[in-house]
């Protein structure tokens, strides 16, 4: 298959260092279907107790955030010489709360994106997504395709493959409200065309792309289904071990 499916869990600021290790603890031996690919992006004080627990298994860790300075006078922040000795697959950039709560911008995006991709084998799942205002202006395909246009300004098409787009309209995010599975879709297909008028098909062929927004194990099948989605970004239902395993296992 071209692309593996791929689901990650997003804790968001959820999970003390021993609420993480209860979590590790069952989720690692409840059996899981292979052809999956999977993650946990965490809170930076779990990520030591998460790869000490998920050593020798095929579950990644990852970061919800980096700098794009090595290091330096920026209180508060992490950079990449830190989640690369911590030892992270995955680091999410530019997540909706971010860019809301946080001043991330398409340009400190970028500036992540480029820092991580060339200085690192970690995977970015770079997220994109509009919110209601916009979408009901009819105005979705525009700000999102926008969104991939400056975030990946002066990626190389090799960069671009190994970048991992997660959809997620805010709108849905956390609050009940999936996109239906062909709104979902559309925008998915969409993603993939914009990225294929950048960097040609190979890549758009190749890329991964994750919806994000209240995906729960009653509606994962339906939306995995859908031939542009090739993965999801999970929040809430990715702080209970059953409940994230179940969405991992959706094909049974
Ligand atoms: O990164 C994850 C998304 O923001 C989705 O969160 O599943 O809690 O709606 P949610």
């Amino acid at each position: 298959e071209l692309r593996v499916p791929f689901i990650g869990g997003n804790w968001k600021m959820f999970k003390t260092i021993s609420e993480a290790k209860a979590f590790a603890e069952v989720f690692r031996e409840i059996p899981r279907n292979p052809g999956v690919r999977t993650a946990i992006c965490a809170p930076f004080l779990d990520i030591p107790v998460l790869t000490e627990m998920f050593a020798g298994t095929d579950i990644g860790v990852g970061a919800e955030n980096v700098h794009f300075e090595d290091e330096g006078a920026f209180t508060g922040e992490i950079s990449l010489p830190m989640l690369k000795e911590a030892g992270v697959g995955y680091c999410v950039i530019g997540h909706s709360e971010r860019r809301q709560y946080f001043n991330e911008t398409d340009e400190t995006v970028n500036r992540k994106l480029k820092k991580v991709l060339s200085e690192s084998s970690i995977t970015p799942i770079l997220c994109v997504g509009e919110n209601l205002k916009q979408r009901e202006a009819g105005n979705e395909k525009s700000v999102v395709s926008g969104q991939i246009e400056k975030d990946f300004d002066g990626l190389t098409p090799e960069q671009a493959k190994k970048t991992v787009i997660a959809y997620e309209p805010i709108w849905a995010i956390g609050t009940g409200k999936t996109a239906t599975p062909e709104q979902a879709e559309e925008m998915c297909g969409f993603i993939r065309e914009t990225v294929k008028s950048i960097y040609g098909g190979a890549v758009s062929e190749s890329v991964i792309i994750q919806y994000g927004g209240s995906v729960k194990p009653k509606n994962v099948k339906e939306i995995m289904a859908k031939p542009d989605i090739d993965g999801a970004l999970v929040g809430g239902a990715s702080l209970d071990p059953e409940q994230f395993a179940a969405i991992l296992n959706y094909m049974e």
